[in-house]
């Protein structure tokens, strides 16, 4: 049951289901709604105070459902509103509060509004609801301006008219089929309202929201040049472009309202990809509560980095009035074994592209890093996210085919090059143009969690997963690791259950160890907990051992390794 506590997010630990490869309860492939309902043991086995859902709405999966066509239904393929019912209750029974994604910055291109809008003339109500602009050149046709998307190449995409004439074009800050909104518009703002409403009404705890830093533009500025689209990068003067506009903490003001309605208030995390400056604005009480920290999404395993960025968090956090995050995983980035597997400087992308192949990963040590850098965050002010299948040390799988990829970073990202290429058989030269891919993109850690060792899909379902699943990971499966003390499994586990009797008030302080290498922290109640990052064996101070991510010898702590005690 759910404990009736106004603030229950402060201190949280929130797992992140991607629904489409959570569980697959009906064998098409593809997880779902009832898969979750299914899994609602294994995740109050996790101590979980909530879980948030990556989108389930109706969705041409042209952005792994991060393109909408209906805010308030569930895609038929993963479910009904009945299911999402059933699900939310059973969580609810288990304790577990529930956030869903709202994708307020574009919609999809199969949205009712956007067809509506192809439908109707330039200058209409229809239009006005997104960014459509005529084109440049004799007869429009070049774009608008030289934006460029997210998923390359232009953010602009000339739209057809009814009787099929070229058009105006439409700005899409991603894909072609994620048109953006035009937030000045009040029904854009009422609609997301009634979205709102209509989630929370059901019983919704809470929400994050998608790009929350992009949905006011200044298009009457639209001439300049702005060629790539970078949102840490710009000036942090509330006056760019296209993000981080001062007027966009007017709509979450007026979302914090209608939060506030409910009792307990229904609470939101906004993603917002700006300098750690501005991002309180965001967290505010009377903006959305709370934004995601992502500076460890981008930080080798180093005590000194480490440390610096937990410092400066929580320093920002209580500017805010707001709790802190703490996120070392999530649908958009390579799964922290892999990274903390590799050597330090390793670029991602590269290795991606390779399939993998140019530098050999050590899992074992990137378990075993992930592990300590998990219980590490665990163990400080603020909520815990944890990305399903992070529990299970799951690694990036990054060798999927190319006819297996999904993502538009991968499928748009392409360079054409001319080729020339002797064919032996003809015994001459052909000219061609070869596409190269720059982008490997993000479904390496999107591949369906493995419940039982074996099976088509390792218990995700009945058939074979969306995106398949190397053989490693039937090892690695719930099933594998459940009864194994010391697996990646038993070691969160246990460490959530601590946290939960643990959790104190937000205060916290550094301990001096003596040892650039070794961080030590402790909180209020007497709850310590130590990193070893790259040092000697470190000899720990006294207290009762509680847990550790890894075995210790003795009362020695070594490198890559955590560990709780009690003082
Ligand atoms: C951020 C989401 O996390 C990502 O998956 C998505 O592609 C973009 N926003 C666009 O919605």
């Amino acid at each position: 049951m759910l404990k009736n506590d106004t603030n229950w997010w402060r201190q949280a630990a929130i797992y992140q289901i991607y629904p489409r490869s959570f569980k697959d309860s009906n064998g098409d492939g593809l997880g779902d709604i009832k898969g979750v309902t299914e899994g609602a043991k294994y995740l109050k086995s996790l101590s979980l105070d909530a879980v948030w859902l990556s989108p389930f709405y109706p969705s041409e999966l042209a952005d792994g459902g991060y393109d909408v066509a209906d805010y308030r239904n569930v895609d038929p393929k993963l479910g009904t509103l009945k299911d999402f019912d059933e699900m939310l209750s059973a969580l609810h029974a288990e304790g577990i509060r529930v956030f869903v994604d709202i994708v307020p910055n574009h919609s999809s291109d199969q949205h009712e509004w956007f067809k509506a809008a192809l439908a109707s003339k330039p200058g209409s109500k229809e239009r006005n609801r997104y960014i459509f602009r005529d084109g440049k050149g004799k007869n429009g046709e070049l774009p608008p301006n030289d934006f460029v998307s997210h998923f390359a190449p232009s953010a602009w995409t000339r739209s057809k008219n009814a009787d099929g004439t070229d058009g105006q074009w439409y700005f899409h800050m991603f894909a072609p089929e994620q048109p953006d909104f035009n937030w000045d518009n009040r029904e854009v703002q009422l609609d997301f309202l009634k979205t709102l409403k209509f989630w929370s009404d059901r019983g919704v705890d809470g929400f994050r929201i998608d790009v929350a830093h992009a949905l006011k533009k200044d298009f009457t500025r639209f001439n300049k040049s702005y060629t790539k689209i970078d949102s840490m990068n710009v000036k942090p003067n509330g006056k760019d472009i296209l993000f981080d506009r001062d007027e966009v903490h007017e709509i979450y003001r007026e979302w914090r309202k209608l939060f506030d309605q409910y009792n307990p208030p229904r609470v939101a995390v906004a993603e917002a990809y700006v300098p750690a400056s501005r991002r309180t604005k965001y967290a505010s009480p009377d903006e959305l509560g709370q934004a995601f920290n992502f500076d460890l999404l981008t930080t080798p395993f180093v005590a000194r980095d480490y440390k610096r960025i937990v410092s400066e968090n929580l320093e920002l956090a209580t500017q805010s009035g707001s709790s802190s995050t703490w996120v070392l995983n999530n649908h958009d980035q390579v799964r922290t074994v892999t990274k903390f597997g590799l050597p330090k400087g390793t670029d991602f992308n590269q290795w991606l592209l390779t399939d993998g192949k140019s530098i050999k990963v050590d899992i074992e040590l990137g378990q075993k890093r992930a592990r300590a850098a998990a219980m590490f965050i665990m163990s400080l002010p603020g909520s815990t996210y944890i990305y399903q299948g992070e529990e299970l040390g799951l690694f990036e799988v990054a060798d999927l085919k190319p006819t297996d990829l999904q993502d538009p970073n991968w499928k748009r990202n392409v360079v054409l090059k001319p080729e020339r290429v002797f064919f032996k058989k003809q015994g001459k030269m052909i000219t061609g143009v070869a596409e190269i891919h720059i982008e490997k993109g993000r479904d390496g850690c999107r591949v369906p969690l493995p419940w039982t060792s074996t099976g088509p899909s390792f218990g995700f379902g009945s058939a074979h997963a969306h995106l398949p699943q190397p053989r490693e990971y039937g090892p690695l499966s719930v099933q594998a690791q459940a009864k194994v003390a010391g697996s990646t499994l038993d070691v969160y586990r246990t460490a959530l259950k601590l946290r939960k009797k643990l959790q104190t008030t937000e205060e916290f302080e550094w301990v001096k160890t003596g040892n650039p290498q070794v961080l030590h922290l402790s909180r209020k109640n007497g709850w310590h907990c130590i990193t070893n990052f790259d040092g000697e064996d470190f000899t720990l101070p006294k207290g009762e051992i509680l847990h550790s991510s890894s075995p210790l010898k003795g009362r020695k702590l070594p490198k890559n390794t955590t560990v709780w005690l009690k003082a």
